[in-house]
């Protein structure tokens, strides 16, 4: 199966420098779902039709098996699907792995754009994010190995679309509105654009189409009377969901499609038992996996890859990103967590940050307005108010007061703090890395800690506490 993907549309109706298809839908480009819809049916070629200003695109999304066809100037979708042949239907112009996996083979490779292979095209939109895989196995067996396969759905307000003309129920053509007399604009049978057909037949035809129609374009849509003149059979399948085959044109779509796919993915979570507060106020853009007896308050993003253990309680307002949550752990509401490992039966929050490089053991507390970065606390330890940890090694049982700062960063160069096991750090406290906390010391409140602190011993830096009887607090002097 090869599959064509147009996307050489400009968008201009979404009023952003941005390529349409490269707006993201649930944190991923539009044309990337359409990629990974085409990976999933096992996708032997993909050929990406691009257009003005597609460069972009392609540094965005190239990969090795995807082949880039440039339209310019866009003169229809029947012409689009023309600059994709020579790489569909040659294996040797863009695929030169898969010629050299033939020859290997002992399969003779085709030679030139002209004689391309008996397999068959998928065409999809790159602005049709949402096409599912299950949709296009069934398009694909309704279309077998000699048939023109088109995947039609039935609209109530069929207005804007291509109609599917049919005569004592065969397929005779598709209609584009513009063109469309009255009775044809009644008909409630659409195109959706997608369709599959035999390579070769593809090639055939699309050197052929005429641009007489009301838009002057070349129309994909004429392949189908083609195809019905050499007598070769057209079939039809449809979409599961309406919303499979709607494309976005403007920001107002984008936001309703992502609004669909959102409430699809809650729809899985709580299918496999997840709790979710509200199904209608959960992002997730990436992949959300999670174990028994989950719990996800309102209003959370979830992004790249995340791992919630069993039980893992996650409050209202938090963003995750790329982080892995042990069993049991409750974060509180308003945290920040990304590129963080956080072990069992934690308590993280309300309003933490824990910045990439964050490992928590078990039992880890961090409480309200505590950023920890690239730093490792052990079991038991807990830093529950106000403080800075960055670059930092704690051990296990220590207790961080309120107020600790890490100072990690003379300007230029970064350096690490060592807080060993049992270890008591005094609110107020300041770590002037590098630097080391023997296991057990204690550091009394406002201590800026220069040099290491001794194990077991109070290690204090604050100045002595004088009181000056007498002392007057200065008063503000009257001018003139
Ligand atoms: C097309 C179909 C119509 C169908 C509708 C479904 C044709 C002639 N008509 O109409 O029957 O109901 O889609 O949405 O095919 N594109 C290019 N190059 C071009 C023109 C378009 O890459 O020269 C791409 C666009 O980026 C878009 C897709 O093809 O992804 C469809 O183009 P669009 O202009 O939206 O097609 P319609 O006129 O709406
Ligand atoms: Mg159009």
């Amino acid at each position: 199966m090869n599959v064509v993907i147009l996307a050489a549309g400009q968008g201009k109706r979404m009023r952003s420098d941005l390529p349409k298809v490269l707006h993201p839908l649930a944190g991923k480009a539009l044309l990337g779902h359409v990629l990974d819809a085409a990976r999933e049916i096992g996708a032997e070629k993909i050929c990406v039709v691009y257009g003005h200003g597609g460069e972009q695109v392609r540094s965005a999304l190239d990969a090795p098996d995807i082949a880039w066809a440039l339209q310019e100037p866009q003169l229809g979708t029947g012409h689009a699907v023309l600059q994709a042949m020579p790489a569909v239907a040659c294996p040797r112009s863009q695929h030169t792995r898969d010629s050299a996996s033939r020859r290997a083979s002992g399969i003779p490779g085709t030679q030139s754009a002209s004689a391309p292979t008996a397999s068959s095209t998928l065409v999809l939109y790159g602005d049709v994010p949402l096409i599912r895989a299950s949709t296009l196995q069934r398009l694909i067996e309704a279309a077998g190995t000699g048939s023109l396969a088109l995947l039609t759905a039935h609209l109530d307000n069929p207005q804007g679309y291509g109609r599917i003309v049919r005569v004592d129920g065969a397929v005779k053509r598709i209609v584009e509105e513009k063109d469309a007399d009255d009775a044809e604009r009644a008909i409630h049978e659409i195109n959706t654009g997608i369709l599959v057909a035999p390579t070769a037949a593809l090639a055939r035809w699309l050197p052929n189409l005429g641009k007489r129609n009301a838009q002057g374009e070349y129309y994909l849509t004429d392949i189908v009377a083609l195809a019905v003149a050499e007598g070769m059979p057209v079939v039809t399948a449809h979409p599961d969901e309406p919303w499979e085959t709607e494309g976005i044109n403007s920001k107002a779509q984008l936001a309703t499609l992502e609004r669909v796919h959102q409430r699809t993915i809650a729809g899985q979570l709580m299918e496999a038992g997840v709790t979710l507060s509200d199904p209608a106020r959960i992002d997730v853009r990436g992949e959300l996996v999670c174990g028994r007896d989950v719990t996800i308050d309102v209003n959370c993003v979830f992004e790249g890859r995340v791992e919630l253990a069993d039980r893992v309680v996650i409050g209202a307002n938090c963003v995750l990103k790329n982080c892995r949550i042990g069993s049991g752990t409750r974060i509180a509401p308003f945290c920040h967590i990304e590129d963080a490992v956080i072990g069992a039966d934690g308590i993280i929050g309300p309003y933490a940050r824990l910045r990439p490089g964050t490992e928590l053991g078990r039992d880890v507390h961090v409480g309200n307005f505590v950023e920890v970065k690239n730093s490792s606390i052990a079991d038991h330890s807990k830093a529950n108010h106000l403080a800075y940890l960055g670059d930092a090694t704690i051990g296990s049982r220590v207790n961080i007061g309120a107020g600790t700062i890490t100072c990690n960063y003379d300007g230029a160069n970064k350096f690490r703090t060592v807080i060993e096991d049992d270890a008591f750090i005094g609110s107020d406290t300041q770590l002037v890395a590098p630097v080391t906390v023997g296991r057990g010391a204690t550091l009394g409140a406002g201590t800026t800690l220069s040099r290491d602190a001794p194990p077991d011993q109070l290690t204090v830096s604050r100045a002595k506490q004088v009181s000056i009887p007498g002392w007057k607090r200065p008063v503000k002097k009257k001018k003139g």
